[in-house]
C-alpha cells in the first residue's frame, strides 16, 4: 500500500447549519466557520469535510444543489468561501466539500429546462420515460415513495428520483452531463479545495432495464438495493472522474460507499482506487432493514466488534478506510454505540464515551469526527414529531404507524435513529441556546447543554474533550505515529462477550488495545507483559510491567506498549 500525504492526519465534519450562526440568523453559516477554525486547529484537525453550502432550497438541507458554482446566501458568499480556504490553509487545515452529484434540485436550472422541453438536451441530462399505465419500476425511494413522480408539466411522463421527488437523478449515461459534472469538479478544485467527500455515489449507476422486483411492504413497492445489486459497470464512471478530476489535482477524495460487492474494496480504495478512501459503514448497515427504522434492533458491543474485525481484516494491505461513529445521517454515536441506561448514568457516561473514542483511534485508518462528538453530544430526547425537520425521519415516523405502533411507540424509534439527532446545534457554553446563535436557532438545541458544552470542558484535563486531545496527540506523536497509523491490525479476543482486545503491529512495536465494554469489572490476562501504558480512561498510574493479570473496571479502555 502506498503511502499518501493524508494518512496521519485526523479529519472532521462540519454540518454547516448548525456548527456556529454568525449574524443571529439561526443558521450557522460560513463566517461561523471561520470563527471556529482556531479551535479546530487546537484540537488537531487538518481536514475538514464541510456538507454542502452550495445554493439550495434546502429541501434535505443542501444536499439539494439547484446551483453548483453558487454559495447558498444563508451560508454566506462566495467571498466567505475563499476567505475559509485561505484561513484554513494558514493553519494546515485542506478543505473538502461535499460532491453531490447523483442528483440535484428540481429547482436547478437544468431540471427547470428539461421541463420546458423533455426531449431537447436537458431531458437527457435527467432519467425520463413515457407514462404508461404503471410506473417504469416498483423501486421505493429512500426517502419514501416510489421514485418515479409526473414530470411537472407533462402529464404523460415520469421523471426518476432515488432520494426525494425534489432531488431529481442525473443521467450519468450521458457524456454531456458528465462533461458537466468534471468541468464543475475542476473549478472547485482549482480554487484550492483539496478534494471531496462524495455523496451517495453508490446510485450513479442503474440497471439497464427498469426492473421490478418482489414488493416487500403494503405499498407494492421494493427496497433499492435489489436494483444496486443487480446494477454493472459504475466503475467506469468513477475511473473516468478519478482521472479527468481528482488524479491531476493529487485529490483526497472520501466515498458514501454502502454495499459494495464482494472484491471492489480495492477498486475504490486501493492504490489506484476510484477514492482515497471510504468511511467505513459496516456497524451502520449492521441491522438494517427493509420493512423501515422500526424493525432494527439495537446494536450491541459484540456484533459492533464483529464489524470492525471484518473490515479491519480486509483493508489489510488494500487501502485505508475513514472510521466515524456518527455523521449527519446517524444518530450521535454515543447514544448509538454505547447502553443508553449507562450513558444517562454519571457514574459511567465520561468513562464510556472515552473508551469509545480510545477504539475509534486505535483503529487502522483516517478517523473522521462528525462536530459534537468531541464533547460527547448526545440523542436528542424528541417528544413530538413536530420538533423534526429532517424528511427522512418523518417518513420513517409514517411508516412505522402504518405498521401498527402507537405515537409513542413511533416516537421511541424516532429518538433512537432520527438524523435530527445529531443536526442539533453545536454546544458551545452553557448560555442562552448554547452560544451557538443570538437568534432562535433553526432546530431545537438539545436540552442538555447546560451540562454538555465545549467551554466546560476546554479547560478540564479530565474531560472527554481533553481525552480527544491525548488520542490525537498519540496518533501525530513521533514515537508512536507509524504503528498507531500503519500498524497492522491483529485480533486477540474475537468471541469473548463485551471485551474488545487487538494489537496494532509495526516493524519493531507493538500495541496492545483493551476495552471492557460493560459497566461490570473484569479479570483480564494479558497475552503477554506490557512495557508501559499510553493512555487509559482510568489512573494506571500503579500499572507494574511485570504484572500479567489486569483487573478491568467497567468501560475500562487502555492502550499499552508492549
Ligand atoms: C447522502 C447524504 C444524506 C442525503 C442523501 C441524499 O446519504 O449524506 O444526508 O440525504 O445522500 O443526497
Ligand atoms: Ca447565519
Amino acid at each position: 500500500m502506498k503511502r499518501k500525504w493524508w494518512h496521519e492526519k485526523v479529519a472532521y465534519q462540519i454540518y454547516p447549519k448548525s456548527f456556529k450562526d454568525s449574524n443571529g440568523d439561526g443558521i450557522g453559516d460560513l463566517p461561523g466557520i471561520i470563527s471556529k477554525l482556531d479551535y479546530l486547529q487546537e484540537l488537531g484537525i487538518e481536514i475538514l469535510w464541510i456538507s454542502p453550502i452550495y445554493c439550495s432550497p434546502l429541501a434535505d438541507q443542501g444536499y439539494d444543489i439547484s446551483d453548483y458554482y453558487g454559495i447558498d446566501p444563508r451560508f454566506g458568499t462566495m467571498e466567505d468561501m475563499e476567505v475559509l480556504i485561505a484561513e484554513a490553509k494558514k493553519r494546515g487545515i485542506h478543505i473538502l466539500m461535499d460532491l453531490v452529484v447523483n442528483h440535484c434540485s428540481d429547482e436547478h436550472i437544468w431540471f427547470q429546462k428539461a421541463c420546458q422541453d423533455p426531449d431537447g438536451k436537458y431531458g437527457k441530462y435527467f432519467y425520463i420515460e413515457d407514462v404508461k399505465e404503471e410506473p417504469p419500476c416498483n423501486w421505493r425511494s429512500y426517502f419514501g415513495g416510489g421514485v418515479w413522480d409526473k414530470l411537472p408539466g407533462h402529464p404523460d411522463k415520469y421523471y426518476l428520483h432515488v432520494f426525494h421527488k425534489k432531488q431529481p437523478d442525473l443521467n450519468w449515461e450521458n457524456p454531456e452531463l458528465r462533461e458537466e459534472v468534471y468541468k464543475m469538479v475542476n473549478w472547485w478544485l482549482e480554487k484550492g479545495i483539496s478534494g471531496f467527500r462524495i455523496d451517495a455515489i453508490i446510485n450513479i449507476k442503474k440497471t439497464d432495464e427498469w426492473k421490478s422486483y418482489p414488493a416487500d411492504r403494503e405499498d407494492g413497492l421494493c427496497d433499492i438495493q435489489n436494483m444496486l445489486e443487480e446494477a454493472n459497470g459504475i466503475g467506469e464512471f468513477l475511473g473516468e472522474l478519478r482521472d479527468r478530476c481528482f488524479d491531476p489535482y493529487n485529490a483526497f477524495t472520501v466515498g458514501e460507499v454502502f454495499n459494495e460487492k464482494e472484491n471492489e474494496l480495492e477498486d475504490y480504495i486501493g492504490d489506484h482506487g476510484y477514492f482515497s478512501t471510504k468511511f467505513d459503514f459496516d456497524p451502520v448497515v449492521w441491522g438494517k432493514s427493509s420493512k423501515g427504522w422500526y424493525d432494527m434492533p439495537v446494536i450491541h458491543p459484540d456484533a459492533y466488534r464483529d464489524c470492525l474485525y471484518k473490515t479491519q481484516t480486509e483493508m489489510e494491505g488494500k487501502g485505508f478506510v475513514a472510521n466515524i461513529i456518527e455523521n449527519h445521517d446517524e444518530p450521535r454515536g454515543v447514544s448509538h454505540y454505547l447502553n443508553t441506561e449507562d450513558v444517562a448514568n454519571p457514574k459511567y457516561s465520561l468513562k464510556a464515551k472515552k473508551m469509545l473514542a480510545t477504539l475509534m483511534f486505535s483503529l487502522k485508518g483516517l478517523p473522521f469526527l462528525y462536530q459534537g462528538q468531541e464533547i460527547g453530544m448526545e440523542n436528542v430526547p424528541f417528544t413530538s414529531i413536530d420538533q423534526i425537520d429532517d424528511i427522512h425521519t418523518i417518513d420513517q415516523y409514517q411508516v412505522a404507524l402504518d405498521a401498527g405502533f402507537s405515537e409513542e411507540e413511533a416516537l421511541q424509534v424516532i429518538r433512537r435513529f432520527s438524523r435530527d439527532n445529531s443536526r442539533t446545534p453545536f454546544q458551545w457554553d452553557a448560555s442562552t441556546e448554547a452560544g451557538f446563535t443570538n437568534g432562535s436557532p433553526w432546530l431545537a438545541v438539545n436540552p442538555n447543554y447546560p451540562t454538555i458544552n465545549l467551554e466546560s470542558q476546554r479547560q478540564d484535563p479530565d474531560s472527554l474533550y481533553s481525552y480527544y486531545r491525548k488520542l490525537i496527540a498519540l496518533r501525530k506523536n513521533p514515537e508512536y505515529k507509524e504503528t498507531m497509523v500503519y500498524g497492522i491490525f491483529e485480533p486477540i479476543e474475537e468471541k469473548e462477550h463485551n471485551l474488545i482486545s487487538f494489537h496494532r503491529k509495526g516493524d519493531d512495536q507493538t500495541l496492545l488495545i483493551i476495552l471492557n465494554y460493560q459497566k461490570e469489572t473484569r479479570t483480564f490476562t494479558l497475552p503477554h507483559p506490557c512495557k508501559k501504558v499510553l493512555l487509559s480512561n482510568v489512573d494506571m498510574s500503579n500499572f507494574d510491567p511485570e504484572q500479567i493479570s489486569l483487573k478491568l473496571e467497567g468501560y475500562q479502555a487502555v492502550i499499552f506498549e508492549v
